[in-house]
């Protein structure tokens, strides 16, 4: 039985033995996924093990020392943060990152419109002009609320309020970011990241300070996001009931070294596992192979 059996296609996002260091300290070593389209995996280890730092490189925050990184087929290493994004690869942070003085749908209409501007993009002429000529253009468009602007706003209006609706935010639609409960600020980062349209997703702690109940549902969400928008999703979540519910295959970090990856009955009965995170505790209380 494959582990993975609902994925299709090419891989979207690839690390092929990526590496990188801070100084002498190796934060990340020969680190390799594959996250296809249907993918639901699971991104787990102890606090410091190199997650938040494998999404900084997959993501271009950070260049790798060593290895390559692929989104859609293309070599990124190198490449700034929102042209990867426009490759079609998103991510939440684990300490959230909102514009906070921005209503729920504002929040969630800036990165639509970010990648609303992409398909204006075809044209073939340098990069610093044709941004200049948008800027410009989209400025006075503003100004004169042409019909075209008027319309394209509607647009980005609705779209921000499905997504909204989906993560069930429309209540929040108005208020601005920094009144929202934290659990739903959470959301609101899933919300705007699904505005630039990506194929694949990275959740960086996405349940972190909510109640059990509150988590729960949230798993149930993810699965369906992964569904309704056709994405590849990688999730680092530090619960582990949850995330072995949900995550079909898991990667685990050690010291910035990948020790089991695997199916979750596989990984919860890794030896070294069990030593580096999970605790001989967890096998009492959940059962499972030694
Ligand atoms: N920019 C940086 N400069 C120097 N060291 C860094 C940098 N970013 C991360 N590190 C170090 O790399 C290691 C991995 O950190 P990282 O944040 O990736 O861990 P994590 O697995 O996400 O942990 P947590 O579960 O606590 O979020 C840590 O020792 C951290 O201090
Ligand atoms: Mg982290």
């Amino acid at each position: 039985m494959s582990p993975t059996p609902d994925t299709t296609g090419a891989p979207l996002l690839e690390a092929d033995g990526v590496s990188i260091q801070f100084g002498g300290l190796r934060a990340l070593t020969e680190f390799r996924l594959a996250i296809r389209q249907g993918d639901l995996q699971g991104l787990i280890g102890p606090n410091g093990a190199g997650k938040t730092t494998a999404f900084n490189v997959l993501t271009g925050v950070y260049k790798p020392t060593q290895g390559e990184v692929r989104v859609a087929g293309k070599r990124v290493n190198g490449w700034l943060p929102h042209q990867i994004n426009h490759l079609g690869l998103a991510r939440t942070f684990q300490n959230i990152r909102l514009f906070r003085a921005l209503t729920a749908l504002d929040n969630v209409k800036v990165a639509c419109r970010a990648q609303g501007a992409l398909h204006v993009e075809g044209v073939d002429f340098g990069a610093k002009l044709r941004g200049a000529a948008l800027n410009y253009r989209d400025w006075w468009r503003a100004l004169l609320l042409t019909p075209g602007f008027m319309a394209e706003e509607r647009e980005l209006t609705r779209q921000a309020e499905h997504l909204l609706e989906v993560m069930g935010l429309s209540h929040r639609r108005d208020e601005e970011a920094r009144n929202l409960p934290y659990g739903e600020q959470r959301r609101l980062e899933i919300a705007r990241a699904l505005g630039t349209q990506p194929k694949v997703l990275l959740l960086d702690e996405p349940a972190a300070g909510m109640n059990t109940r509150e988590k729960a549902d949230l798993m149930v969400l993810i699965r369906k996001l992964r569904d309704e928008f056709s994405l590849g999703i990688l999730v680092i979540e530090h619960d582990m009931k949850l995330v072995m519910g949900i995550c079909e295959k898991i990667t685990v970090l050690d010291h910035g070294e990948t020790i089991a990856k695997g199916a979750p009955e596989q990984v919860r009965s890794d030896r070294k596992v069990i030593e580096a995170y999970l605790g001989d505790n967890y096998l009492e209380t959940h059962g499972g192979a030694a």
